[in-house]
Protein backbone atom coordinates (compact mmCIF):
# COMPACT_ATOMS: atom_id res chain seq x y z
CA UNK A 1 0.00 0.00 0.00
CA UNK A 2 1.18 2.89 -0.82
CA UNK A 3 1.54 6.81 1.44
CA UNK A 4 2.03 10.24 0.30
CA UNK A 5 4.49 12.41 1.89
CA UNK A 6 3.62 16.01 1.49
CA UNK A 7 6.46 18.94 3.12
CA UNK A 8 4.41 21.88 3.44
CA UNK A 9 5.39 25.36 2.44
CA UNK A 10 5.44 25.30 -1.29
CA UNK A 11 3.52 27.79 -3.50
CA UNK A 12 1.57 25.89 -6.45
CA UNK A 13 2.06 27.93 -9.19
CA UNK A 14 1.12 27.09 -13.15
CA UNK A 15 -1.17 24.69 -14.88
CA UNK A 16 -2.65 21.67 -14.88
CA UNK A 17 -4.59 19.80 -17.70
CA UNK A 18 -7.61 18.58 -16.02
CA UNK A 19 -8.26 14.88 -16.52
CA UNK A 20 -11.54 13.80 -17.85
CA UNK A 21 -14.66 13.87 -15.41
CA UNK A 22 -15.11 10.59 -13.30
CA UNK A 23 -18.31 11.31 -12.27
CA UNK A 24 -19.55 11.12 -15.79
CA UNK A 25 -17.48 8.35 -17.45
CA UNK A 26 -18.83 5.93 -14.94
CA UNK A 27 -22.21 6.35 -16.23
CA UNK A 28 -21.20 6.50 -19.65
CA UNK A 29 -18.80 3.31 -19.44
CA UNK A 30 -22.35 1.82 -18.27
CA UNK A 31 -24.22 2.70 -21.26
CA UNK A 32 -22.36 0.52 -23.32
CA UNK A 33 -24.71 -2.54 -22.23
CA UNK A 34 -27.25 -0.69 -24.24
CA UNK A 35 -26.20 -2.18 -27.91
CA UNK A 36 -23.76 -4.40 -29.32
CA UNK A 37 -21.64 -1.80 -31.37
CA UNK A 38 -18.80 -0.17 -29.81
CA UNK A 39 -18.91 2.83 -27.78
CA UNK A 40 -15.70 4.63 -27.71
CA UNK A 41 -14.96 7.19 -24.86
CA UNK A 42 -12.18 9.82 -25.32
CA UNK A 43 -10.44 11.50 -22.41
CA UNK A 44 -11.24 8.83 -20.16
CA UNK A 45 -9.32 9.21 -17.22
CA UNK A 46 -6.63 6.43 -15.57
CA UNK A 47 -7.93 5.76 -12.37
CA UNK A 48 -9.52 2.76 -10.18
CA UNK A 49 -12.42 3.58 -10.64
CA UNK A 50 -12.73 3.36 -13.93
CA UNK A 51 -10.59 0.10 -13.89
CA UNK A 52 -13.15 -1.37 -11.42
CA UNK A 53 -16.14 -0.69 -13.45
CA UNK A 54 -14.29 -2.04 -16.53
CA UNK A 55 -13.86 -5.41 -14.24
CA UNK A 56 -17.26 -5.33 -13.87
CA UNK A 57 -18.41 -4.71 -17.36
CA UNK A 58 -15.87 -7.36 -18.35
CA UNK A 59 -18.09 -9.83 -16.31
CA UNK A 60 -21.39 -8.88 -17.76
CA UNK A 61 -19.55 -9.42 -21.10
CA UNK A 62 -18.60 -6.32 -22.33
CA UNK A 63 -14.76 -6.19 -23.77
CA UNK A 64 -13.11 -3.12 -22.55
CA UNK A 65 -10.13 -2.27 -24.58
CA UNK A 66 -7.84 1.13 -23.42
CA UNK A 67 -5.44 2.39 -25.62
CA UNK A 68 -3.93 5.80 -23.74
CA UNK A 69 -7.04 7.87 -22.77
CA UNK A 70 -9.14 5.89 -25.25
CA UNK A 71 -11.58 3.13 -23.76
CA UNK A 72 -13.61 1.38 -26.58
CA UNK A 73 -16.82 -0.71 -25.21
CA UNK A 74 -18.10 -3.62 -26.60
CA UNK A 75 -21.15 -6.03 -25.65
CA UNK A 76 -20.01 -9.44 -26.78
CA UNK A 77 -21.67 -11.76 -24.59
CA UNK A 78 -24.99 -11.06 -23.06
CA UNK A 79 -25.59 -14.43 -21.24
CA UNK A 80 -23.94 -12.98 -18.08
CA UNK A 81 -26.58 -10.51 -16.19
CA UNK A 82 -24.71 -10.65 -12.30
CA UNK A 83 -23.12 -7.80 -11.44
CA UNK A 84 -21.56 -9.59 -7.60
CA UNK A 85 -21.10 -8.04 -4.54
CA UNK A 86 -16.97 -8.04 -4.26
CA UNK A 87 -17.21 -5.72 -7.03
CA UNK A 88 -20.56 -3.93 -6.47
CA UNK A 89 -19.40 -3.31 -2.80
CA UNK A 90 -16.21 -1.55 -3.42
CA UNK A 91 -17.59 1.12 -5.91
CA UNK A 92 -21.22 2.60 -5.11
CA UNK A 93 -21.14 3.76 -8.78
CA UNK A 94 -21.83 0.49 -10.76
CA UNK A 95 -25.22 0.11 -9.34
CA UNK A 96 -25.63 2.34 -12.42
CA UNK A 97 -25.49 -1.01 -14.67
CA UNK A 98 -28.94 -2.03 -13.21
CA UNK A 99 -30.88 0.87 -15.63
CA UNK A 100 -28.96 -0.86 -18.72
CA UNK A 101 -29.07 -4.23 -17.90
CA UNK A 102 -32.78 -4.26 -17.27
CA UNK A 103 -33.57 -2.55 -20.20
CA UNK A 104 -31.37 -4.78 -22.90
CA UNK A 105 -31.20 -8.05 -21.61
CA UNK A 106 -34.85 -7.65 -19.50
CA UNK A 107 -32.63 -9.40 -16.23
CA UNK A 108 -30.57 -8.00 -14.13
CA UNK A 109 -28.87 -9.77 -10.98
CA UNK A 110 -27.02 -6.37 -8.66
CA UNK A 111 -25.65 -6.91 -5.90
CA UNK A 112 -26.84 -3.86 -3.26
CA UNK A 113 -24.06 -1.70 -2.61
CA UNK A 114 -24.11 -1.42 1.01
CA UNK A 115 -23.25 1.96 2.84
CA UNK A 116 -20.07 3.46 2.62
CA UNK A 117 -17.97 5.91 5.09
CA UNK A 118 -20.31 9.18 4.76
CA UNK A 119 -23.82 6.67 5.89
CA UNK A 120 -26.28 4.76 4.99
CA UNK A 121 -26.61 5.50 1.30
CA UNK A 122 -29.77 4.03 0.21
CA UNK A 123 -30.82 2.90 -3.59
CA UNK A 124 -34.96 3.33 -2.81
CA UNK A 125 -35.02 6.01 -5.93
CA UNK A 126 -32.86 3.53 -8.65
CA UNK A 127 -35.44 0.64 -7.90
CA UNK A 128 -38.26 3.00 -7.80
CA UNK A 129 -37.77 4.49 -11.07
CA UNK A 130 -37.31 1.04 -13.09
CA UNK A 131 -40.01 0.02 -11.58
CA UNK A 132 -42.24 2.51 -12.58
CA UNK A 133 -40.73 1.23 -15.86
CA UNK A 134 -42.04 -2.46 -15.24
CA UNK A 135 -38.70 -3.41 -13.83
CA UNK A 136 -40.45 -5.67 -11.12
CA UNK A 137 -37.20 -5.04 -8.91
CA UNK A 138 -37.00 -7.63 -5.98
CA UNK A 139 -34.52 -8.23 -3.11
CA UNK A 140 -33.15 -11.65 -3.01
CA UNK A 141 -29.85 -12.41 -0.75
CA UNK A 142 -28.56 -8.69 -0.89
CA UNK A 143 -28.75 -8.61 -4.56
CA UNK A 144 -31.41 -6.59 -6.72
CA UNK A 145 -32.77 -8.91 -9.26
CA UNK A 146 -35.19 -8.62 -12.14
CA UNK A 147 -36.53 -10.48 -14.63
CA UNK A 148 -38.92 -9.39 -17.03
CA UNK A 149 -40.25 -9.40 -20.57
CA UNK A 150 -38.79 -6.46 -22.72
CA UNK A 151 -39.24 -3.70 -23.34
CA UNK A 152 -39.50 -1.49 -20.40
CA UNK A 153 -42.87 0.94 -20.81
CA UNK A 154 -41.98 4.55 -20.83
CA UNK A 155 -44.08 6.51 -17.52
CA UNK A 156 -44.20 9.80 -15.72
CA UNK A 157 -42.77 9.76 -12.48
CA UNK A 158 -41.29 11.74 -9.78
CA UNK A 159 -37.94 11.09 -8.57
CA UNK A 160 -36.87 12.27 -5.05
CA UNK A 161 -34.62 11.91 -1.96
CA UNK A 162 -35.20 13.31 1.06
CA UNK A 163 -32.07 15.43 0.34
CA UNK A 164 -32.97 16.82 -3.67
CA UNK A 165 -32.42 14.80 -6.48
CA UNK A 166 -29.98 11.46 -7.18
CA UNK A 167 -27.32 11.71 -9.58
CA UNK A 168 -26.84 8.10 -10.37
CA UNK A 169 -30.49 7.21 -9.95
CA UNK A 170 -31.33 9.79 -12.64
CA UNK A 171 -28.60 8.15 -14.92
CA UNK A 172 -29.89 4.34 -14.16
CA UNK A 173 -33.97 5.64 -14.94
CA UNK A 174 -32.61 7.52 -17.94
CA UNK A 175 -30.70 4.10 -19.47
CA UNK A 176 -33.47 2.21 -18.41
CA UNK A 177 -36.04 4.38 -20.28
CA UNK A 178 -34.08 4.59 -23.43
CA UNK A 179 -35.04 1.55 -24.69
CA UNK A 180 -38.41 1.40 -23.30
CA UNK A 181 -41.59 1.55 -25.42
CA UNK A 182 -43.47 5.20 -25.39
CA UNK A 183 -42.24 8.40 -23.43
CA UNK A 184 -40.91 8.63 -19.97
CA UNK A 185 -41.32 12.12 -18.54
CA UNK A 186 -39.00 12.23 -15.31
CA UNK A 187 -39.90 15.26 -12.89
CA UNK A 188 -37.17 16.22 -10.21
CA UNK A 189 -34.11 14.99 -12.92
CA UNK A 190 -30.60 15.65 -11.25
CA UNK A 191 -29.06 18.59 -13.08
CA UNK A 192 -25.39 17.28 -12.20
CA UNK A 193 -23.40 18.32 -15.67
CA UNK A 194 -22.73 14.43 -15.31
CA UNK A 195 -26.08 13.16 -15.81
CA UNK A 196 -26.27 15.75 -18.72
CA UNK A 197 -23.26 14.16 -20.42
CA UNK A 198 -24.75 10.86 -19.82
CA UNK A 199 -27.80 12.18 -21.74
CA UNK A 200 -25.56 13.44 -24.54
CA UNK A 201 -23.67 10.26 -25.07
CA UNK A 202 -27.15 8.31 -24.90
CA UNK A 203 -28.49 10.96 -28.03
CA UNK A 204 -25.55 10.49 -30.16
CA UNK A 205 -26.16 6.16 -29.62
CA UNK A 206 -29.91 7.13 -30.83
CA UNK A 207 -31.61 8.33 -28.25
CA UNK A 208 -33.84 10.76 -27.80
CA UNK A 209 -33.77 12.48 -24.49
CA UNK A 210 -35.00 16.47 -24.31
CA UNK A 211 -34.47 18.63 -21.71
CA UNK A 212 -31.23 17.68 -21.14
CA UNK A 213 -29.49 19.64 -18.18
CA UNK A 214 -32.85 20.54 -16.29
CA UNK A 215 -34.81 19.09 -14.12
CA UNK A 216 -37.52 17.56 -16.50
CA UNK A 217 -36.15 14.65 -18.89
CA UNK A 218 -38.12 13.80 -21.54
CA UNK A 219 -37.12 10.28 -22.94
CA UNK A 220 -39.15 9.09 -25.88
CA UNK A 221 -37.60 5.28 -26.14
CA UNK A 222 -36.55 3.46 -29.27
CA UNK A 223 -36.26 -0.43 -30.01
CA UNK A 224 -32.30 0.09 -30.65
CA UNK A 225 -29.02 1.73 -29.59
CA UNK A 226 -26.01 2.05 -31.65
CA UNK A 227 -22.54 2.92 -30.71
CA UNK A 228 -21.01 6.18 -30.99
CA UNK A 229 -17.91 7.90 -30.01
CA UNK A 230 -17.76 10.90 -27.36
CA UNK A 231 -14.97 12.93 -25.67
CA UNK A 232 -15.53 12.74 -21.77
CA UNK A 233 -15.54 16.82 -20.68
CA UNK A 234 -13.45 17.62 -18.30
CA UNK A 235 -13.94 16.87 -14.34
CA UNK A 236 -14.76 19.83 -12.54
CA UNK A 237 -14.43 18.91 -9.13
CA UNK A 238 -10.63 17.54 -9.96
CA UNK A 239 -10.45 21.01 -11.15
CA UNK A 240 -11.64 22.85 -8.30
CA UNK A 241 -9.17 20.56 -6.05
CA UNK A 242 -6.07 22.48 -7.77
CA UNK A 243 -7.95 25.70 -7.58
CA UNK A 244 -7.98 25.54 -3.83
CA UNK A 245 -4.76 24.30 -3.35
CA UNK A 246 -3.97 27.15 -5.16
CA UNK A 247 -5.30 29.39 -3.07
CA UNK A 248 -4.38 27.91 -0.05
CA UNK A 249 -0.85 28.09 -1.37
CA UNK A 250 -0.77 31.83 -2.16
CA UNK A 251 -0.20 30.70 -5.74
CA UNK A 252 -0.72 30.68 -9.05
CA UNK A 253 -3.07 27.96 -10.54
CA UNK A 254 -4.31 27.37 -13.97
CA UNK A 255 -6.52 24.89 -14.79
CA UNK A 256 -6.90 24.38 -18.63
CA UNK A 257 -9.82 22.37 -20.06
CA UNK A 258 -12.75 22.67 -18.12
CA UNK A 259 -15.96 24.53 -18.49
CA UNK A 260 -15.92 27.33 -16.18
CA UNK A 261 -20.03 27.96 -16.19
CA UNK A 262 -19.94 24.32 -14.42
CA UNK A 263 -18.61 26.12 -11.13
CA UNK A 264 -20.38 29.20 -10.90
CA UNK A 265 -21.04 28.41 -7.14
CA UNK A 266 -17.26 27.67 -6.53
CA UNK A 267 -15.73 30.50 -8.21
CA UNK A 268 -18.12 32.66 -6.09
CA UNK A 269 -16.98 31.06 -2.95
CA UNK A 270 -13.08 31.46 -3.55
CA UNK A 271 -13.78 35.33 -4.48
CA UNK A 272 -15.59 35.56 -0.87
CA UNK A 273 -12.31 33.97 0.45
CA UNK A 274 -10.48 36.66 -1.33
CA UNK A 275 -9.00 34.93 -4.30
CA UNK A 276 -8.52 36.45 -7.74
CA UNK A 277 -10.01 34.36 -10.39
CA UNK A 278 -9.63 34.85 -14.03
CA UNK A 279 -11.80 32.72 -16.79
CA UNK A 280 -11.24 31.70 -20.35
CA UNK A 281 -14.07 29.42 -22.49
CA UNK A 282 -12.21 26.52 -20.74
CA UNK A 283 -9.76 27.64 -17.79
CA UNK A 284 -9.82 28.95 -14.55
CA UNK A 285 -6.94 30.73 -13.23
CA UNK A 286 -6.55 31.59 -9.33
CA UNK A 287 -4.18 33.87 -7.75
CA UNK A 288 -4.64 34.46 -3.79
CA UNK A 289 -1.14 36.52 -2.15
CA UNK A 290 -3.09 37.00 1.36
CA UNK A 291 -4.56 34.94 4.19
CA UNK A 292 -7.89 33.79 3.43
CA UNK A 293 -11.46 34.87 4.35
CA UNK A 294 -13.39 32.67 5.88
CA UNK A 295 -16.84 32.16 4.29
CA UNK A 296 -19.64 29.85 4.98
CA UNK A 297 -21.40 27.24 2.04
CA UNK A 298 -24.27 24.90 2.15
CA UNK A 299 -23.73 21.46 0.17
CA UNK A 300 -26.59 21.33 -2.26
CA UNK A 301 -27.53 19.66 -5.72
CA UNK A 302 -26.37 21.56 -8.57
CA UNK A 303 -26.09 23.66 -9.51
CA UNK A 304 -25.17 24.34 -5.66
CA UNK A 305 -22.09 23.93 -3.46
CA UNK A 306 -20.97 20.45 -4.77
CA UNK A 307 -20.50 17.94 -1.50
CA UNK A 308 -17.76 16.90 -3.37
CA UNK A 309 -15.82 19.69 -2.61
CA UNK A 310 -17.14 20.25 0.85
CA UNK A 311 -13.89 18.34 2.40
CA UNK A 312 -11.78 20.30 0.38
CA UNK A 313 -12.51 24.14 1.13
CA UNK A 314 -13.14 22.70 4.78
CA UNK A 315 -9.19 22.22 4.42
CA UNK A 316 -8.97 25.88 2.84
CA UNK A 317 -11.09 27.52 5.69
CA UNK A 318 -8.78 25.45 8.79
CA UNK A 319 -6.53 28.11 7.74
CA UNK A 320 -8.39 31.42 6.99
CA UNK A 321 -8.74 34.21 8.99
CA UNK A 322 -11.92 33.69 11.07
CA UNK A 323 -15.14 31.89 11.24
CA UNK A 324 -16.70 29.58 8.47
CA UNK A 325 -19.91 26.96 8.91
CA UNK A 326 -20.23 24.19 6.64
CA UNK A 327 -23.90 22.69 6.50
CA UNK A 328 -23.69 19.38 4.63
CA UNK A 329 -27.05 18.74 3.40
CA UNK A 330 -26.73 15.80 0.89
CA UNK A 331 -24.84 13.32 3.16
CA UNK A 332 -25.40 14.73 6.44
CA UNK A 333 -22.39 11.89 7.63
CA UNK A 334 -19.74 13.01 5.44
CA UNK A 335 -17.10 14.29 7.90
CA UNK A 336 -14.75 11.86 7.96
CA UNK A 337 -12.04 14.49 7.31
CA UNK A 338 -12.48 16.21 10.35
CA UNK A 339 -10.57 14.03 12.74
CA UNK A 340 -7.84 13.89 10.48
CA UNK A 341 -7.63 17.26 10.39
CA UNK A 342 -7.52 17.76 14.06
CA UNK A 343 -4.52 15.72 14.03
CA UNK A 344 -2.83 18.40 11.75
CA UNK A 345 -3.89 20.75 14.48
CA UNK A 346 -7.10 22.24 12.66
CA UNK A 347 -10.06 23.76 15.17
CA UNK A 348 -13.09 22.49 14.18
CA UNK A 349 -16.38 21.81 15.81
CA UNK A 350 -18.99 19.27 14.60
CA UNK A 351 -22.01 19.67 15.40
CA UNK A 352 -24.73 17.17 13.40
CA UNK A 353 -24.45 17.79 9.89
CA UNK A 354 -22.40 20.88 10.64
CA UNK A 355 -19.07 21.74 11.25
CA UNK A 356 -18.04 25.31 12.48
CA UNK A 357 -14.27 25.82 11.45
CA UNK A 358 -11.71 28.77 13.12
CA UNK A 359 -9.29 29.18 11.08
CA UNK A 360 -5.98 28.79 12.64
CA UNK A 361 -2.73 30.79 12.34
CA UNK A 362 -0.71 27.38 11.06
CA UNK A 363 -1.14 23.55 10.97
CA UNK A 364 1.54 21.26 11.73
CA UNK A 365 2.15 18.16 9.67
CA UNK A 366 1.12 14.73 11.31
CA UNK A 367 0.65 11.10 9.77
CA UNK A 368 -3.19 11.15 8.43
CA UNK A 369 -5.54 8.21 7.25
CA UNK A 370 -7.38 9.03 4.24
CA UNK A 371 -10.89 7.95 5.01
CA UNK A 372 -12.37 8.39 1.56
CA UNK A 373 -11.46 9.86 -1.73
CA UNK A 374 -12.59 14.20 -1.33
CA UNK A 375 -11.56 13.39 2.48
CA UNK A 376 -7.66 12.56 1.25
CA UNK A 377 -7.93 15.16 -1.48
CA UNK A 378 -8.38 17.47 2.16
CA UNK A 379 -5.44 16.38 3.73
CA UNK A 380 -3.40 16.46 1.01
CA UNK A 381 -4.30 20.29 0.25
CA UNK A 382 -3.35 20.88 4.14
CA UNK A 383 -0.38 18.72 4.17
CA UNK A 384 0.77 21.80 1.67
CA UNK A 385 0.54 24.37 4.01
CA UNK A 386 0.93 22.58 7.43
CA UNK A 387 4.51 22.96 8.48
CA UNK A 388 6.87 20.19 8.38
CA UNK A 389 6.14 16.33 6.62
CA UNK A 390 2.26 15.29 6.54
CA UNK A 391 2.30 11.38 5.73
CA UNK A 392 -0.91 10.54 4.77
CA UNK A 393 -1.82 6.88 4.42
CA UNK A 394 -4.25 4.55 2.74
CA UNK A 395 -3.80 6.57 -0.41
CA UNK A 396 -5.81 3.79 -2.98
CA UNK A 397 -8.75 6.18 -1.81
CA UNK A 398 -7.41 9.18 -3.52
CA UNK A 399 -6.11 7.24 -6.42
CA UNK A 400 -10.11 6.00 -7.43
CA UNK A 401 -10.66 9.55 -8.72
CA UNK A 402 -7.57 11.70 -9.11
CA UNK A 403 -5.25 10.61 -12.15
CA UNK A 404 -1.10 10.56 -10.75
CA UNK A 405 -2.44 13.33 -8.27
CA UNK A 406 1.49 13.52 -6.37
CA UNK A 407 2.89 13.59 -10.54
CA UNK A 408 0.74 16.82 -11.01
CA UNK A 409 0.90 18.56 -8.14
CA UNK A 410 5.24 18.08 -8.28
CA UNK A 411 4.66 19.66 -11.90
CA UNK A 412 2.83 22.91 -10.11
CA UNK A 413 5.69 23.03 -7.38
CA UNK A 414 4.27 20.85 -4.77
CA UNK A 415 6.54 18.98 -2.46
CA UNK A 416 4.51 15.58 -2.61
CA UNK A 417 5.92 12.08 -3.09
CA UNK A 418 5.05 8.54 -2.97
CA UNK A 419 6.12 6.19 -1.25
CA UNK A 420 5.46 2.72 -0.51
CA UNK A 421 3.93 2.11 3.00
CA UNK A 422 6.26 -0.44 4.94
CA UNK A 423 5.19 -2.96 7.00
CA UNK A 424 4.63 -2.00 10.80
CA UNK A 425 7.03 -3.95 12.73
CA UNK A 426 5.32 -5.54 15.90
CA UNK A 427 7.23 -5.09 18.76
CA UNK A 428 6.87 -9.04 20.40
CA UNK A 429 5.24 -9.38 23.39
CA UNK A 430 6.51 -11.77 26.43
CA UNK A 431 2.74 -12.25 27.86
N1 LIG B 1 -30.44 8.96 -2.04
C1 LIG B 1 -31.55 8.32 -1.57
N2 LIG B 1 -32.07 7.30 -2.32
C2 LIG B 1 -31.51 6.91 -3.49
C3 LIG B 1 -30.37 7.56 -3.97
C4 LIG B 1 -29.86 8.59 -3.21
O1 LIG B 1 -32.07 8.66 -0.52
O2 LIG B 1 -32.02 5.97 -4.11
C5 LIG B 1 -29.87 10.07 -1.26
C6 LIG B 1 -28.41 9.87 -0.90
O3 LIG B 1 -28.29 9.10 0.28
C7 LIG B 1 -27.92 11.29 -0.76
C8 LIG B 1 -28.69 12.01 -1.84
O4 LIG B 1 -29.82 11.20 -2.12
O5 LIG B 1 -28.31 11.78 0.48
C9 LIG B 1 -27.94 12.28 -3.11
O6 LIG B 1 -27.25 11.12 -3.53
P1 LIG B 1 -27.02 10.75 -5.05
O7 LIG B 1 -27.87 9.58 -5.40
O8 LIG B 1 -27.17 11.96 -5.88
O9 LIG B 1 -25.51 10.29 -5.03
P2 LIG B 1 -24.89 9.23 -6.02
O10 LIG B 1 -25.57 9.33 -7.32
O11 LIG B 1 -24.82 7.90 -5.38
C10 LIG B 1 -23.10 10.81 -7.04
C11 LIG B 1 -21.59 10.91 -7.12
C12 LIG B 1 -21.02 11.24 -5.74
C13 LIG B 1 -21.63 12.57 -5.29
C14 LIG B 1 -23.16 12.47 -5.28
C15 LIG B 1 -23.84 13.77 -4.96
C16 LIG B 1 -20.99 9.38 -8.86
C17 LIG B 1 -20.28 8.16 -9.27
N3 LIG B 1 -21.04 9.64 -7.57
O12 LIG B 1 -23.40 9.76 -6.13
O13 LIG B 1 -19.61 11.41 -5.94
O14 LIG B 1 -21.18 12.88 -4.00
O15 LIG B 1 -23.62 12.06 -6.60
O16 LIG B 1 -23.47 14.75 -5.86
O17 LIG B 1 -21.46 10.13 -9.70
C18 LIG B 1 -17.36 11.45 -5.31
O18 LIG B 1 -17.09 11.64 -6.51
O19 LIG B 1 -16.51 11.58 -4.39
C19 LIG B 1 -18.72 11.07 -4.96
C20 LIG B 1 -19.03 10.49 -3.81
Amino acid sequence: MDRLIVTGGARLEGRVAAAGSKNAVLPCMAAALLTDEPVVLHRVPDLRDVRTMAQILERLGVKCTRDGGTLVLQTVDRSQSEAPYDLVSTMRASICVLGPLIARRGEARVSMPGGCVFGVRPVDQHVKGLNVLGAQIAVEGGYLVSQVRRPLKGADMFLGTRFGSSVLATANVVMGAVLARGLTCLENAAMEPEVAEVCRLLNSMGASISGVGGHKLLVEGTSALHGAEHVMSGDRIEAATFLVGGAMTKGDVTVDGIDPTQLTVVIETLLEMGVAVDRGQDWLRVRADAPLRPVDVTTMPYPGFPTDLQAQFMAAMCVADGISVVTERIFPDRFMHVAELLRLGADVRKEGPQAIVKGVPRLSGATVMASDLRASAALLLAGLVADGETEIRRVYHIDRGYERIDDRLRALQGQVRREAQPPVEATPLDW
